[in-house]
């Protein structure tokens, strides 16, 4: 079998997947057994980055605006659930085997009739539902089959009536999720981009019938403004509308918000209108009123939904891609950084003692313990300076703050910005609020 030969995108994919072991932001599940194909486990850094990623988002939705409410549905449902979505019918893949590898891949991905691996002859494409099966119960019959949601979507329509209910809010009106979501995928890969377990963000917005448009224009603004407010570069992000081929069953339109990764431009949310198709079809399936009262048009109907939906994971990397820089690539000078926005950074501020003496670290200590409760914070006192700058570079540290001989006598310290490694002196009593200044999302 012919070996591939790496490219560009393989290598840079290769050194952020380094990085992201040798700093604990990501590691290969199960790794002592060998590892388990598209599982991956989130490090210490990897975890206060994500919680930041989700927090952003959430309080973007929930707390920043009061329209939206938030929701934190199980992850298994009732089967009929899935039945009324249509996953039960619809969501398939069409899969290709090759007879010679054994080599399996989604028959839309492969564009020959031969193997893209070995060139060996393909079977005729079958269709496999995605969903993850399981069992309630101790017995392992039909009765008892449940799936694992392959979106969260669900948990928030048929919550609807529930939500509406206490929050007393009124059309137009939003419910928020975050969670698990699960899908049995036939070729997952390129990191987490692609996973069988990962974690999506989606927002249901319950709108009235003809406004449905007006609202999708505004959803699309929105999320896309959200990313750039993470950071993100806005020449790497793009807007592709849905041609009528590609909507789903449940939309009339939508289209993806893209980043260009280095293994080309993909899918990073959805934002789809959706329609009366997911209420409509619970009402009928479940056999309840799921119809809103109007009171300014004195009249019932069910409402349409825009949704937003985009993948934690996803933004993850994104978020580590797009800061991810090598500069003075093979230069003395060569420095690895993640500029990574400090409102998301998992470690807001390295708190350095210049040198291991004339009680400068215990000035550092006694710092790192004031900030301590208001943002997190890394005490360091290992290796030479320079080291442990370039460290906290490659964690993506926006700030550094370092006690020196100056500090002892004038209770002054330098942060260090880590884009620009300028540095300025401040004022100890000052530190916490120049910090908490520049981190605020
Ligand atoms: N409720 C609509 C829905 O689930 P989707 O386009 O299938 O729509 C939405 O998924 C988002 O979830 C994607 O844009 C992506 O960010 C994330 N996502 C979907 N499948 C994924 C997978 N296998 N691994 C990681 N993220 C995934």
């Amino acid at each position: 079998m012919a070996k591939k030969v790496p490219t560009e995108a393989d290598k840079k994919m290769e050194e952020l997947v380094s990085l992201c072991r040798r700093r604990g932001f990501i590691f290969q599940s199960s790794l002592i057994y060998g590892g388990i194909n598209s599982c991956w486990d989130y490090g210490p850094l990897g975890v206060e980055l994500k919680n930041n990623i989700k927090r952003f988002w959430w309080k973007s939705m929930t707390q920043d605006r009061d329209d939206i409410e938030g929701l934190d549905a199980s992850i298994i449902m009732h089967p009929r659930v899935w039945e009324a979505s249509g996953h039960v019918a619809g969501f398939h893949d069409p899969l290709v085997d090759c007879k010679q590898c054994k080599h399996r891949f989604r028959a839309d991905e492969v564009n020959s009739p031969a193997c893209p691996d070995c060139g060996g002859e393909l079977t005729e494409p079958r269709q496999f539902n995605l969903m993850f099966k399981t069992f309630v119960g101790p017995v392992e019959e039909e009765a008892a089959l449940v799936y694992l949601r392959p979106e969260t979507a669900q948990g928030i329509y048929v919550n609807f009536l529930n939500v509406l209910g206490p929050s007393r809010q009124k059309i137009p009106f939003g419910i928020a999720q975050i969670g698990k979501a699960f899908r049995n995928e036939i070729t997952p890969g390129n990191f987490v981009f692609r996973m069988r377990e990962f974690e999506q963000m989606e927002m249901q917005y319950f709108v009235r019938p003809g406004t449905d448009e007006q609202w999708f224009d505004y959803w699309k603004e929105q999320r896309m403004q959200w990313y750039l407010n993470l950071g993100i570069r806005k020449e790497k992000l793009r807007i592709h509308e849905h041609t009528h081929k590609e909507l789903a069953h449940y939309a009339r339109k939508a289209l993806d918000i893209e980043y260009e990764f280095p293994f080309g431009w993909k899918e990073l949310e959805g934002v789809h209108n959706r329609t009366d198709f997911d209420l409509s079809r619970h009402q009928e399936y479940s056999s309840k009123d799921l119809t809103y009262f109007d009171q300014e048009l004195n009249q019932h109907y069910v409402p349409y939904i825009i949704e937003t939906s985009a993948g934690v994971d996803r933004t993850l990397l994104t978020c580590l891609i797009d800061a991810y820089e090598v500069e003075n690539p093979g230069k003395k000078e060569e420095r690895t950084v993640l500029r990574l926005s400090p409102k998301i950074a998992p470690i807001k501020a390295a708190i350095l003692p210049l040198v291991n003496r004339d009680g400068m670290p215990d000035v550092a200590k006694k710092i790192a313990d004031e900030l301590r409760p208001h943002l997190k914070i890394f005490y360091d006192d290992g290796g030479s300076i320079g080291r442990r700058y370039r460290r906290q570079d490659e964690a993506g540290t926006p700030f550094g703050i370092t006690v020196d001989s100056q500090t002892l006598q004038d209770e002054t310290v330098t942060l260090r910005e880590r884009d620009s490694m300028s540095q300025i002196r401040v004022k100890i009593s000052e530190l916490k609020d120049a910090l908490l200044k520049r981190i605020a999302i």
